[in-house]
């Protein structure tokens, strides 16, 4: 069964600077790039690239056919992704020489996504389906809602954290996937078990789980608590390493590998994207796992 992916692309402009601009700093950049990205095209990208069926839907502006073009090249079926008037979403991202990095996220056409797009993608999925959602698209209440009513398998990377996140249906989420700062702001708790234990505390039935940098991820239900430590290897550049871990995990997942299995494929792809350039573009394929 194939994955539904109804998420965001942008256009992603990065700079290569000495350090984040401070403020009232106009601070020159190194290089500048042009690559694709948005947390839902890396994550279909991830997807496909995991070996999993996708379909994307969303929308995208004018400028943004080469998006919809690089998601078919990866073989994703991209039939429910729009093409609308006005710019699509973009992100400004600077990216230091120790390879963090800080966005500016403009939403453009990701913004555009009205309930009548949404009942169009949910009428032509399957109950059973998995389906994924970032928060970076809107009507994204309604989207969950739909999906649940349709018996869809939820899966939410709540990413950007934004105050909305709280008013969702959260209760209607199968797997919901953090990061620690996210994690945080959606608990008030800083450390891992605890912002794990918070979350189950509120929805019994839920799957949680946390990414931790440097320090690996953590996965936790109801019954489980399971630690993946993370690679070290020599980052470059971390965007997009949650998104292609969400992929690769989430791919896994879905075809019933163990927990264990899947953190640790996820592991492995997530430290192979931050020795590269770029979000999509950075992601590898399964072969290249080793
Ligand atoms: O997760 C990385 C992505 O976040 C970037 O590609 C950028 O577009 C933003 O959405």
């Amino acid at each position: 069964m194939s994955i539904l992916n109804f998420g965001s692309c942008c256009i992603d402009n990065v700079y290569a600077v000495p350090h984040f601009a401070q403020p009232g700093e106009t601070l020159p950049c190194y290089s500048y790039e042009v690559h694709p990205g948005g947390k839902g095209l890396n994550q279909s990208i991830a997807l496909a690239a995991s070996g999993a069926a996708v379909r994307h839907a969303g929308r995208v502006g004018t400028d943004g056919q080469w998006l919809v073009d690089l998601l078919r090249e990866h073989k994703v079926d991209t039939s429910f992704i729009q093409i609308g008037d006005g710019p699509s979403g973009h992100a400004n991202i600077q990216v230091t020489p120790e390879g963090e990095n800080s966005i500016v996220l403009f939403g453009g056409a990701n913004q555009n996504i009205t309930p009548e797009d949404v009942d169009l993608v949910i009428n032509s999925a399957t109950e059973g389906e998995f389906l994924l959602v970032q928060n970076e698209t809107s009507s994204l209440s309604y989207l969950i809602e739909q999906a649940a009513k349709k018996g869809l398998r939820i899966v939410f990377n709540a990413a950007p954290m934004t105050s909305t996140v709280n008013s969702l249906p959260l209760s209607s989420i199968e797997l919901l996937i953090i990061n620690e700062t996210e994690g945080a702001e959606l608990t008030g708790r800083t450390a891992p078990e605890e912002i794990t234990d918070t979350l189950l505390s509120n929805y019994q039935e839920l799957k949680v789980l946390l990414t931790l940098g440097a320090e690996g991820a953590l996965f936790a239900d109801s019954g489980n608590r399971i630690k993946q430590p993370a690679l070290q290897v020599n980052a470059i550049d971390t965007t997009g390493a949650g998104d292609t871990f969400t992929g690769f995990f989430l791919a896994h997942y879905s075809r019933d590998h163990s927990i264990e299995d899947c953190l640790k494929v996820a592991t492995k792809a997530a430290s192979i994207c931050v020795t590269r350039k770029g979000a999509a573009t950075s992601i590898p394929e399964l072969s290249e796992l080793g």
